[in-house]
């Protein structure tokens, strides 16, 4: 895994505590004013973006937008309701006066480079934090893991005008989770290199309230039944394994060397993972009929509708 900067250290349990740590801190230090906005600075503090642009007249066009006016935060200038913090550049440079008082003074201006994850995101969130999608960045694992705003968008630099991303999907994703790469190259494989599916289909990268950044369905369900609806039931016979444990129990969300993306190479391994030949208190049993051949078989021989029946308490075909 390559980390961001500011992300120091190979060792991931090593990694996983320390930012445990940061998280608790901030946590402890932010409750009271959790959307704490940049420090409140007086309006006469902020110039304007017109001022800005008399030195930037380039900003923030290198290779992609001529000028501010084409880019998507030139809107937030045409705003009367707000105050000039929510205007232009200084939205997310903070009041611009002393840093032209100063002739460009560097250090009197808010800079992304090395500010820390949770700094970036409250500039970006005080906009931006509205809706089921962005409503649980600041608990998400990508936050906690000192993964900002800015390291998947550009407001200046995009390569990919759509939501101004830095890199079009997957390269984005897999700049960092390089041990990703390698599962989309299975035999079997979710079609994510071929642009036919995307890892956002699947992934919150803003957060949500399930591990692993998973999304869900408008109904709340796992978020395979917005592709698989046909695998949602409600079915008469329902499998449990399905029900209770989940697809990902049979299945591997990325890619598999294995057909159907499944995660054994033999079906009857993966079944007697659970249906033990042998009684064995709280497993569920095989009846003894089955002989020793079928355990060398293939279950869904006889016991096809594996996801559920309507017609057969043992999933056979209807
Ligand atoms: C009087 C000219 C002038 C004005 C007006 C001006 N700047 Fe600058 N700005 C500069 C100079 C000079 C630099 C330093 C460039 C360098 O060293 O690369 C700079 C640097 C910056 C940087 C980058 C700092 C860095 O470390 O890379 C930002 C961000 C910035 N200005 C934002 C703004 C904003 C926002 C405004 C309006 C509020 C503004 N500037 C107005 C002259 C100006
Ligand atoms: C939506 C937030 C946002 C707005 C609005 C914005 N900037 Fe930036 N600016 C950034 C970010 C983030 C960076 C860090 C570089 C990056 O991530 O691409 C940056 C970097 C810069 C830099 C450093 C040089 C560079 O090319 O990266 C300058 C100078 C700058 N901005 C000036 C401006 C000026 C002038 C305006 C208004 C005309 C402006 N910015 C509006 C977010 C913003
Ligand atoms: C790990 C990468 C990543 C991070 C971090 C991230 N984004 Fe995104 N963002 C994306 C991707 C990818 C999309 C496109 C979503 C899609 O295709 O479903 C997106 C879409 C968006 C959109 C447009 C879609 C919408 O529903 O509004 C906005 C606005 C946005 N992000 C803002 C932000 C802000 C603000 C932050 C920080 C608080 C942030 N993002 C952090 C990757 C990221
Ligand atoms: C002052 C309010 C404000 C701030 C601060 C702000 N934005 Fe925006 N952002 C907007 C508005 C308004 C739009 C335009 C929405 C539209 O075009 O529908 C926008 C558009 C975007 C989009 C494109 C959304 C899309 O659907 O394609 C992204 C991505 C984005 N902002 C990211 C950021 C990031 C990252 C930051 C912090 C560096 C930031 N914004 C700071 C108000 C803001
Ligand atoms: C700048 C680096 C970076 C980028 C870009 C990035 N991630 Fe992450 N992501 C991380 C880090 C660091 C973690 C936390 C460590 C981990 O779980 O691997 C993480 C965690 C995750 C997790 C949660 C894993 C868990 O264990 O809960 C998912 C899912 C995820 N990222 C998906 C994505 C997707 C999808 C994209 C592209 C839209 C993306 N990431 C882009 C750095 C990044
Ligand atoms: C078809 C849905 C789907 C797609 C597409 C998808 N993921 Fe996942 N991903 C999942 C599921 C489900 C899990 C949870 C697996 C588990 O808990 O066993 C997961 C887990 C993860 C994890 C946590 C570590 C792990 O291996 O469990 C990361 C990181 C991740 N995905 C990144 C990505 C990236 C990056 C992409 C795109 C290149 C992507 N995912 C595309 C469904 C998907
Ligand atoms: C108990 C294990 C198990 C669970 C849990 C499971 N599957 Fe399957 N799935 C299988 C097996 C075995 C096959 C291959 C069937 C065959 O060979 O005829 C399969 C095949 C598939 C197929 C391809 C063939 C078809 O029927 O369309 C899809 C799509 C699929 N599963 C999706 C899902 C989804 C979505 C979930 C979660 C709702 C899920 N599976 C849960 C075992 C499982
Ligand atoms: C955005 C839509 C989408 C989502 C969400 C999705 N899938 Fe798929 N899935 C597909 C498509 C499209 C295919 C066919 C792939 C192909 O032909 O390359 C597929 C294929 C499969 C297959 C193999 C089917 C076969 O015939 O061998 C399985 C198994 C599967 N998905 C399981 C899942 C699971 C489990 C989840 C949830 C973690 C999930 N899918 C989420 C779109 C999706
Ligand atoms: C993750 C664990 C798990 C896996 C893997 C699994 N099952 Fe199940 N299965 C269950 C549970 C739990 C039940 C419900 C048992 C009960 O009600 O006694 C069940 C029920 C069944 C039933 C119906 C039993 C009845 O009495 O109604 C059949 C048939 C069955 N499974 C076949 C299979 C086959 C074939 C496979 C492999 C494709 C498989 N199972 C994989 C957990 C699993
Ligand atoms: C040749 C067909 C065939 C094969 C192959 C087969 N089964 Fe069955 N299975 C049956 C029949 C028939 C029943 C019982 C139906 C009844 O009792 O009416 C059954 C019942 C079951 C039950 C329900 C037990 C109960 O008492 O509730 C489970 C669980 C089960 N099989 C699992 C498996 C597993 C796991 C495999 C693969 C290792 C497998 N079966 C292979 C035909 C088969």
């Amino acid at each position: 895994m390559k980390l961001p900067t500011g992300v120091a250290g190979k060792s991931r349990p090593l990694l996983a505590a320390v930012c445990a740590l940061g998280w608790a801190v901030w946590s402890a230090g932010a409750s009271g004013q959790q959307k704490a906005a940049p420090a409140a600075a007086d309006t006469s503090d902020y110039v304007g973006a017109e001022t800005c642009k008399t030195c930037h007249e380039d900003m923030p066009s290198k290779g992609f937008y001529k000028n501010f006016e084409e880019s998507r935060h030139y809107v937030t200038t045409l705003d009367t309701k707000k105050g000039p913090e929510y205007h232009g550049c200084e939205a997310c440079h903070g009041p611009g006066k002393a840093h032209v008082e100063g002739g460009g003074d560097k250090t009197k201006i808010f800079t992304f480079k090395n500010a820390s994850a949770k700094d970036v995101s409250d500039r970006c969130l005080k906009c931006h934090e509205y809706g089921n999608e962005h409503a649980n960045f600041s608990r998400s694992v990508h936050v906690q893991n000192n993964v900002s705003c800015v390291d998947c968008h550009s407001p200046h630099h995009p390569r990919e005008a759509e939501h101004l991303m830095r890199e079009p999907q997957p390269q984005l994703c897999y700049g960092c989770h390089t041990e990703m790469k390698q599962l989309f190259t299975r035999t079997f494989h979710h079609r994510v290199n071929e642009g036919l599916v995307q890892c956002t289909d699947c992934h919150n990268p803003h957060g949500g309230s399930l591990t692993r950044q998973l999304r869900s369905t408008e109904a709340q369900d796992v978020v395979c039944f917005k592709c698989h609806a046909d695998k949602a039931g409600p079915f008469v016979f329902e499998h449990q394994a399905v029900k209770i444990e989940g697809c990902t129990s049979c299945h591997l969300p990325h890619g598999s060397s294995n057909p159907h993306l499944l995660k054994r190479s033999q079906i009857n391994l993966l079944c007697l993972e659970c249906h033990s030949f042998t009684v064995d208190m709280g497993a569920p049993t095989v009846p003894t009929f089955h002989n020793q051949t079928q355990k060398y078989q293939a279950c869904t021989l006889c016991h096809v509708a594996i996801h559920g029946s309507n017609s057969n308490q043992y999933f056979f075909k209807p």
